[in-house]
């Protein structure tokens, strides 16, 4: 199976909202997915969304034993999931660094919640999960939605923190 290119900031479709997915049992699907597996392992992500290798549907994977992008993270379930849903469990928050493969270089540190309930079909188990989830797993869940809503960490990013976003190799904090 082919790994995609992966579309960077300022490709439109990144700002899209992706559609949801009637069917999953299709061929086509079963080859998106196959598609955006090689391409995640190939750029060592953490995560990835269906948006990012062009195309727009509600579909993303993450998940790993060890990352070299996240060398501090603990381990998060591999997960495959369609039509993915989140919500916050409470008004906990996480202030962390975090990066994109379609923003290539760049980190930024963002708000987000910290432990959220979480549900979508898995794509491997063939059923309907859901899920609790905190710490970098809830980030990494939250980064992938948020690609099937059209949003970018960037957008994220506090305005009077913005100084602390930037090229990795410039910055002083990961
Ligand atoms: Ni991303």
């Amino acid at each position: 199976m082919p790994i995609r290119k992966i579309i960077k900031f300022g490709n439109p479709i990144l700002s899209w909202r992706a559609k949801e997915i009637d069917d999953v049992n299709t061929a086509e699907i079963a080859s998106l997915v196959e598609d955006m597996i090689d391409t995640m392992q190939h750029h060592d992500g953490a995560g990835i969304a269906a948006p990012q290798i062009g195309i727009s549907k509600r579909l993303v994977i993450f998940g790993f034993d060890k990352n070299p992008r996240y060398p501090e993270a603990l381990p998060v379930p591999y997960t495959i999931l369609a039509n993915p849903e989140y919500e916050a469990v409470d008004d906990e928050t996480d202030y962390k660094m975090e990066g994109c493969l379609s923003i290539p270089g760049i980190r930024g540190k963002v708000l987000r919640f910290k432990k959220i309930k979480y549900s979508g079909f898995d794509m491997e188990k063939k059923c309907k999960i859901d899920r609790v989830a905190e710490g970098f797993h809830a980030r990494v869940v939250q980064h992938e939605i948020d690609h099937l809503n059209g949003i970018l960490f960037l957008q994220r990013v506090l305005p009077e923190d913005f100084h602390l976003s930037g090229f990795e190799d410039e910055l002083s904090e990961l």
